[in-house]
């Protein structure tokens, strides 16, 4: 391989391919190009230059189609196909224009005829690196627009970005990521993405709850457990390190952890390396670690239920997922998305919120963020039959709160403005009578069910926090039921 040692290495000048089984043309050409301030790099055969392309990514290539081991448009197909990010200028003796226009079509950006001159060679040259150039910036400038979703999240808004951008740079490594932020901001969409971009991504990702377990299955169900190691242990069983290993380790809930454990993970992260339940043998593995929680974690440190260690360890890339209340933008972005969803998913006409839905759903806090958000309207989707999604589809619990807030700046992302304070309301008709005044039944119904997800599904939990008995909830599940459907009965005949 000839090559051209007129450019110091520490400027780093753009690398350009010569492909020429002649080799007094080569030189030749090498000689042409000489002022040039490229690193120039010669080969002779199609099979030198594909290894050269695929391990030097020059920038230009200058391809020579008749080679002594195949045709250089094969090599100009394997290019494009393989998406390299080369300019190819193919040169020929052949002066047919079919040639030229095969070897276009195949992608080449320009095409010399031998022979040809200093100055031809050099100005095409020179043409491809600006070309090279201008199309670096234009990817450039691409990654820098603000991206409205990213690898599972939806949503533009600044705070959003630079998560993004943060997850990205992670991804490639194998520090370990905590990921904190109230419940329902997408902290699991988030350890899915580190692990989905990150090298490990052939390998698993393996997510373990650690407020979902009990504590005395928890260390088996990072560990696992050997034969007999307690009762119960029918046989053995490999845990989630184990899985985990050449993948990622999603310890969800961390902060639920009890001290014992706590001690053990701290090791296990340290080292690689623990003990199955009973077993005297140490294991290693390598497993890239992932921790979530919806608390604070340092708080839970001061308060002496985390152990400070742990935390120092866990807390090398921290990403703090902004609450849904402070990514403004992004409400309408993922209340429009979760429409198109949720519509495709149970076949209905349902396309976009009406503008005074809109300002109610940009009024209200969401303490539940997008998992709240995805719920309403999910729930509207289900329940309701229109186009559009109207205020009297949303939650009581929703539009209240929202009229009890100070309005926001009027007109809002598309939203009307709000009402002055001297406003007087107008005279109401029957028809928005029946929209404004919510039934008792459902903001029964809506209470009940806000109870039980916040008692986790738990029925006679929920039942003791409503002081009703939990046959109550039951006999009122009948009751709204027949509501509902009397209420599609109705619209249908109306129609
Ligand atoms: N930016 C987003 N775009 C689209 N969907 C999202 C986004 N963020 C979260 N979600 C969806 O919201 C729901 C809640 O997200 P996720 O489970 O990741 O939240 P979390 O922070 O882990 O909540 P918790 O603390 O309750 O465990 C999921 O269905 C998820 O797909
Ligand atoms: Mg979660």
């Amino acid at each position: 391989m000839l090559r051209s040692n007129l450019i110091p290495a520490e400027v780093k000048p753009l690398k350009v391919l010569l492909v020429e089984d002649n080799l007094s043309l080569a030189n030749l050409y090498v000689n042409f190009l000489q002022a040039e301030p490229v690193a120039l790099s010669h080969v002779a055969t199609g099979s030198e230059a594909m290894t050269a392309i695929r391990n030097e990514r020059p920038s230009v290539v200058f391809l020579d189609l008749q080679l002594p081991d195949m045709n250089g448009i094969e090599i100009l197909n394997w290019i494009q196909n393989d998406g390299i990010d080369a300019a190819v200028i193919v040169v020929t003796a052949d002066g047919s224009l079919s040639t030229a226009v095969e070897a276009m079509k195949a992608g080449a950006l320009d095409f010399l005829v031998k022979p040809f001159n200093r100055e031809r060679l050099v100005v095409t040259l020179r043409n491809a690196l600006e070309r090279q150039r201008l199309s670096a910036i234009v990817e450039k400038v691409k990654g820098g627009y603000p991206r409205d979703n990213y690898c599972g999240f939806v949503g533009s808004s600044v705070s959003m970005q630079a998560v993004y951008q943060v997850i990205e740079s992670a991804a490639q490594s194998k520090a370990t990521v905590f990921v904190t932020g109230e419940s329902g901001t997408g902290k699991e969409v988030c350890a899915h993405a580190l692990h989905d971009l990150s090298p490990r991504n052939d390998k698993p990702f393996v997510p373990i709850n650690c407020a979902a377990i009990p504590r005395e299955l928890m260390e088996s169900a990072i560990f696992g457990h050997v034969k007999g190691a307690f009762t119960g242990a029918t046989q053995h069983q490999s845990g989630a390190a184990k899985r985990a290993d050449g993948g990622t380790l999603f310890l969800d809930e961390v902060c639920e952890m009890d001290a014992d454990l706590q001690t053990k993970l701290l090791r296990f992260i340290q080292t690689g390396s623990f003990e199955a339940v009973g077993s005297p043998t140490t294991e290693v593995v390598d497993v890239r670690f992932i921790c979530a929680t919806n608390r604070d974690p340092w708080v839970e440190v001061q308060a002496g239920r985390f152990r400070e260690d742990l935390y120092y360890r866990l807390h090398v890339i921290p990403i703090q997922l902004p609450p849904l209340r402070e990514r403004d933008d992004d409400i309408l972005t993922l209340v429009r998305h979760f429409i198109r969803v949720y519509a495709e998913e149970e076949g209905k006409a349902f396309r976009d919120v009406s503008p005074e839905a809109a300002r109610v759903l940009l009024d209200y806090s969401w303490p539940g963020n997008i998992r709240e958000l995805q719920n309403v309207i999910r729930n509207a989707v289900v329940l309701y039959d229109a186009e559009v999604i109207e205020p009297a589809m949303l939650p009581a619990k929703i539009a209240q709160a929202a009229g009890n807030r100070v309005p926001k700046a009027a007109g809002a992302a598309g939203a009307p403005a709000a009402l002055p304070a001297t406003a007087t309301l107008a005279p109401i008709d029957e028809a928005s009578l029946s929209e404004r005044i919510v039934p008792l039944w459902k903001l029964e119904k809506e209470a009940t069910e806000q109870a039980i997800e916040l008692c986790g599904g738990n029925i006679a939990r929920a039942a003791a926090y409503l002081g009703i008995s939990p046959s109550t909830i039951y006999r009122k599940r009948v009751s709204w039921e027949a509501m509902e459907s009397n209420l599609v009965a109705a619209a249908e005949s109306s129609r």
